[in-house]
């Protein structure tokens, strides 16, 4: 773990606290206690720092012991070990397909990943991390103050995905002649039908052949019973992220058609076929919030 003590509140109003942009606090928090589990999928060792940096999420676990009903626990447990097992499989993705010569990587909704930071990427590769301003300016002071430095060539781009940023992405150096690796993990949900619909055109004519996409979805919207779920109550009732006020409500579009339909190869999975293959993560329930979750991977 780094050794400087997470820091006190930097962040700003109308900051990372304020509607979508406090999931990717939700998240850090999940992979802060998942880095201190023993049988940890993944080990985020700035996580924590987020987590006590907003003021929103300063009172927030960081630590299994924070935890004390462990895996039973619907927000920090359940849910958490969703986020770990999440975290490793797509680590796991990304640096495949940079081991294998895939040059750029580019985190569509990249939040407080510090996947450039964490990985062990083969020299050359260069990661591009596109979010809300805000929420990357939240990241940088954290991440200044603790004078982290990026094991990749990295480049922040501040966009909004509902207006234009391609161009800004080509301006800030993609080169879209190269095969890229795209991630969109935890993103979909929050975006309106047709952004998405844009989001993977756009990926789509800016991806040389053997270029990559993985991306998270919910396949429909889910039935009340399940809207019900303990995951949802206690995230909105316990740290005050509403996560069905922040989904998207539009019919969702059917992107893995999509991308097949544009030529290219799509495998879709749900976590459960990976807490399988890990022997560790969420297991089915009755009125399951993960239930509808799909985890996509394409290839051009
Ligand atoms: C649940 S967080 C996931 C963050 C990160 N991918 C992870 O898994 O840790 C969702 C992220 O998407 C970003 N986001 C949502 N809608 C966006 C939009 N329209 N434009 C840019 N970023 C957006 C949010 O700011 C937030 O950081």
């Amino acid at each position: 773990m780094l050794g400087t003590a997470p820091q006190d509140s930097v962040v700003k109003d109308g900051g990372v606290e304020d509607g979508v942009g406090l999931t990717a606090l939700l998240v850090a928090a999940a992979r802060a206690v998942e880095t201190y589990r023993p049988d940890a999928l993944a080990r985020d060792a700035y996580a924590e720092h987020f987590v006590r940096a907003a003021r929103a999420s300063a009172g927030w676990p960081v630590h299994p012991r924070d935890v004390p009903d462990a895996d039973g626990d619907p927000l920090w447990g359940r849910l958490g070990r969703y986020f770990g097992l999440r975290t490793r499989v797509l680590d796991d993705f990304l640096l495949g397909r940079a081991r294998a010569g895939i040059r750029q990587t580019v985190l569509l909704g990249a939040g407080l990943d510090t996947r450039a930071y964490r990985l062990d990427w083969p020299a050359g590769h260069t990661v591009y991390e596109v979010d809300q301003p805000h929420v990357l300016a939240f990241k940088h002071d954290v991440l200044d103050g603790l004078r982290a430095v990026p094991r990749a060539h990295r480049v922040a781009l501040a966009a909004d995905f509902r207006d234009d940023w391609p161009d800004e992405l080509m301006a800030a150096g993609f080169d879209p002649s190269l095969p890229t690796a795209w991630l969109a993990e935890g993103l979909l949900l929050y975006l309106p039908a047709v952004a998405e619909r844009a989001l993977v055109d756009t990926v789509h004519w800016l991806s040389a052949p053997t270029s990559t996409l993985a991306y998270e979805v919910k396949i429909g919207l889910e039935p009340e019973a399940v809207r019900d779920s303990p995951v949802y109550t206690a995230a909105r009732e316990r740290i005050g992220v509403d996560l069905l006020a922040l989904f998207d409500g539009d019919p969702r579009p059917d992107s893995a058609a999509d991308l097949t339909a544009y030529g290219w190869s799509v495998t879709v999975r749900t976590p459960f076929d990976f807490t399988r293959r890990h022997g560790r993560g969420p297991r089915r329930e009755r009125r399951d919030a993960l239930a509808a979750n799909r985890w996509v991977f394409a290839a051009r």
